[in-house]
């Protein structure tokens, strides 16, 4: 729960954007000419503000949005520096001993001054601050980094693995003009490679640690756990005692708990031979070994098992539309009428209908999707089309997103 000030404080926060909105509305409407008020793209690019209005030059921030790649490049820098390690944690340290505290750990040099560039624009984004003039202490934030490997792996990871590539999505794109090809993105030109992005990951060891850690902190986000997004957000108990195909499920930690809850439901979990260890084996508990198999199947192959139901859990986001089509299709020799598909991934929203934070999540997530591998979040027409060009025989069903869940379901049948 939030503290009383932290309550103080987001009253404080509201009355003050209310404030500085209320400056600009009021500066733009005495304004001539083309329409000062609006941001649309036939309007202007800019705010006429000059700083002799220094009221509102002041209430102005927008043009900062177009400086997010140094806000990558200064958390970068904390992580790749391992800054974090370096600051008490309660209490504060100056630029000299960060500098001397960063050699003595990683044996990398980085200089007072350039640390006090770095961390000083951080600051600007609540990663640490500066309580004493020079002397660094930590935030929440910046302590996170220092305390909780998830989160420092998803940083590590956008920041030091994505942002080359982040870099390089420009260069990909004209160098292989509307690509679906899951090796011609950023991470290919950034990194010189020649593989898929999942691939590629697993090439270096502590690279795929990260990322399998960042995944993890990702997926057990908010909106994203097992237990109220799918178990109660789909209607299983409807396919009676019939068999359902997890295909691309990994260690089968979604069927193991869907099992759990619905004790008649049986359940083939299908994956990558590299996902089939003797550790994911181990992982399906001994009471539900009669009904949770771990199986090895490439979902490009022709499905083999007959069953009532497929489940696509995160998959298809990962994969563009030519390539998602072929899984789909291959899917097609084992359906019996009436089998249902069941996909369980994010649909994008109508621009403007989320709060902005969470379609800024989504719109983020959907620019990292076509970073690494030239695939994308879909908007619910996407999703039907996708059936529809795969074989009209899919007949798309409905779609909804379970209450608290930030995943929808998407549901289709075969109807020959
Ligand atoms: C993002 S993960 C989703 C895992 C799981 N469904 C979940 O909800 O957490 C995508 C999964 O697809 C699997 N996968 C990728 N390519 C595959 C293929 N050709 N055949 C079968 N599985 C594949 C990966 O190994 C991975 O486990």
């Amino acid at each position: 729960m939030s503290s009383p000030s932290s309550i103080q404080r987001m009253g404080q926060l509201s009355a003050l954007v209310s404030e500085k909105t209320q400056i600009l509305t009021d500066f733009l409407s005495t304004k001539e000419g083309p329409n000062a008020s609006s941001l649309s793209s036939d309007e202007l690019a800019g705010l006429p503000i000059s700083p002799d209005d220094s009221k509102t030059f002041k209430a102005r921030k927008l043009e900062s949005a177009g400086l997010g790649s140094t806000d990558q490049l200064s958390l970068q820098v904390i992580w790749e520096f391992r800054i974090a390690e370096t600051v008490p944690a309660n209490d504060s340290i100056t630029y000299d001993e960060i500098s001397a505290k960063v050699q003595e750990c990683t044996g990398k040099v980085i200089l007072p001054f350039q640390l006090r560039t770095l961390l000083r624009h951080a600051m600007t984004n609540r990663v640490f601050c500066e309580p004493q003039k020079n002397r660094v202490a930590h935030t929440q934030m910046s302590r996170l980094l220092a305390t909780n490997p998830k989160s420092n792996a998803w940083v590590g990871f956008l920041t030091g693995d994505l942002f080359p590539a982040f870099a390089n999505v420009v260069a990909a794109m004209e160098t292989w003009p509307g690509s679906q090809e899951p090796n011609e993105t950023g991470v290919n030109i950034a990194y010189n490679e020649n593989l898929p992005f999942y691939d590629f990951v697993q090439l270096d060891k502590e690279r795929a640690v990260r990322y399998s850690r960042a995944i993890e902190s990702h997926g057990s986000s908010e909106g994203a756990e097992i237990s109220h997004g799918v178990v109660d957000g789909y209607p299983w108990a409807d396919l009676g005692d019939g068999t359902v195909v997890d295909m691309g499920g990994n260690f089968g930690y979604v069927s193991v708990a869907i099992a759990e809850a619905f004790p008649k439901l049986k359940f083939v979990v299908q994956d990558l031979k590299g996902m089939m260890s003797a550790e994911a084996l181990a992982s399906v508990p001994q009471s539900l070994r009669g009904r949770v198999e771990l199986t090895i199947h490439d979902f490009f192959g022709v499905q083999p098992v007959v069953a009532k139901a497929y489940l696509f859990r995160h998959v298809f986001h990962s994969f563009s539309d030519k390539y998602s089509t072929k899984i789909l299709q291959s899917l097609v020799p084992a359906l019996k009428r009436g089998a249902k598909i069941i996909i369980n991934d994010a649909v994008l929203p109508e621009p403007g209908t989320l709060s902005y934070i969470n379609e800024r999540s989504i719109r983020t997530l959907d620019v990292v999707m076509l970073t690494v591998t030239n695939s994308r979040e879909r908007e619910l027409d996407d999703w039907k089309d996708l059936f529809l060009n795969a074989d009209p025989r899919y007949k798309f069903l409905r779609a909804w997103r379970p209450t608290k869940s930030q995943l929808w379901f998407i549901e289709a049948e075969w109807d020959p």
